[in-house]
């Protein structure tokens, strides 16, 4: 798909979860939605730079025919993400998409304040806990979507012993570890929500000049700048995903350069991905009060 047709997609009336919305390819992606017509919920930690998201689109956008609502939510804190899906759900009764795009890659092991390695926190635990909280209110939609933000790097296996890497952290090792569990989760939840017509899609958007490197030293900081391609390049595949009706893609895919692409085959093991799933309820077992159509409540 073209990007004019991409901006030119009408979302009017869609209701649009995002994170990862305040930088790099989220941000153009989710200036484009809101240039489309839709109402975006932001997933955001840092104020002023939502606040910076609302000023760009009333400055540069002002026909914009949707709108942006920023929700505080710091997603290496869990008990932060109960309140703003509830927020979330005062604001509306359904959802259309839900994007789960937030991401770090981190040069040295980071603990959040939940005493969990940043990488396994922010990438993995964080959107699956968002997805159950909101699961309920994405089913009541016409055309439902959860998109992930994957990536080519995923190579390797599921270390359930140690998802953390504890004492044997590596940038490379936590970061493509994230990404193949999403790429599996990507799997399990499509075959898992098909029977409510739930379309369930994973994107990887090629090498994009973000703010990705900026926390791990200045030769990845530049190589991220100078190699990068634009952000707004950068989310074309997103944009294509959420403008492409769910009956005209792939449930359970992963997709690069606007098309289903091939993985690793470690990454098509639907019983690792179901094993994953049970680690990452462990972790997450506090914030689940309720069964959803991911999570039992009792294991
Ligand atoms: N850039 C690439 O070449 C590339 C390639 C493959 C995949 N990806 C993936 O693309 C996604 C977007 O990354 P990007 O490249 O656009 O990088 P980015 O510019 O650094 O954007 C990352 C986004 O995630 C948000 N975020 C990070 N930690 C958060 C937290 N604790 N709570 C809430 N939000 C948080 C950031 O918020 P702040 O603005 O507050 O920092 C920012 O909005 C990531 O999942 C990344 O892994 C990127």
């Amino acid at each position: 798909m073209s990007r004019e047709k991409s901006l030119s997609a009408d979302q009017s009336g869609k209701k649009i979860l995002i994170t990862g919305a305040t930088s790099g390819l989220g941000y153009a992606a989710a200036m484009k939605l809101a240039i489309q017509g839709a109402q975006v919920f932001v997933l955001a930690r840092n104020p002023a730079k939502a606040a910076i998201m609302i000023e760009d689109i009333k400055t540069n956008h002002p026909y914009a025919k949707g709108k942006f609502e920023m929700i505080q939510c710091d997603l290496s804190e869990l008990s932060s993400i109960t309140p703003a899906c509830q927020k979330v759900r005062d604001a509306t009764t359904h959802l259309d998409m839900i994007i789960l795009n937030a991401g770090v890659l981190n040069m040295n092991f980071k603990e959040t304040t939940d005493k969990i390695e940043e990488t396994w926190q922010v990438n993995v635990l964080a959107p699956i806990l968002i997805t159950h909280l909101l699961i309920d209110l994405l089913v009541k939609s016409a055309e439902p979507k959860v998109i992930f933000t994957a990536s080519a790097l995923h190579q390797g296996n599921i270390n359930f012993e140690n998802p953390e890497w504890r004492n044997k952290y590596g940038l490379i090792s936590a970061y493509r570890h994230s990404k193949l569990s999403i790429i599996l989760l990507t799997k399990l939840l499509a075959e898992k929500l098909k029977p409510y017509k739930v379309g369930v899609y994973c994107q990887h958007p090629g090498f994009v000049s973000t703010g990705l490197g900026d926390t791990n030293g200045w030769l990845t900081k530049m190589a991220f700048k100078l190699l990068g391609k634009s952000p707004e390049e950068g989310s074309k595949t997103l944009m294509f995903l959420t403008d492409t009706p769910n009956t005209q893609l792939e449930t359970g895919a992963y997709y690069a350069k606007s098309k289903v692409k091939r993985t690793t085959k470690e990454s098509y093991q639907i019983e690792t991905a179901a094993e994953l799933l049970k680690t990452i309820q462990k972790y997450l077992e506090t914030y689940i009060q309720s069964s959803s159509l991911l999570f039992e409540k009792e294991l």
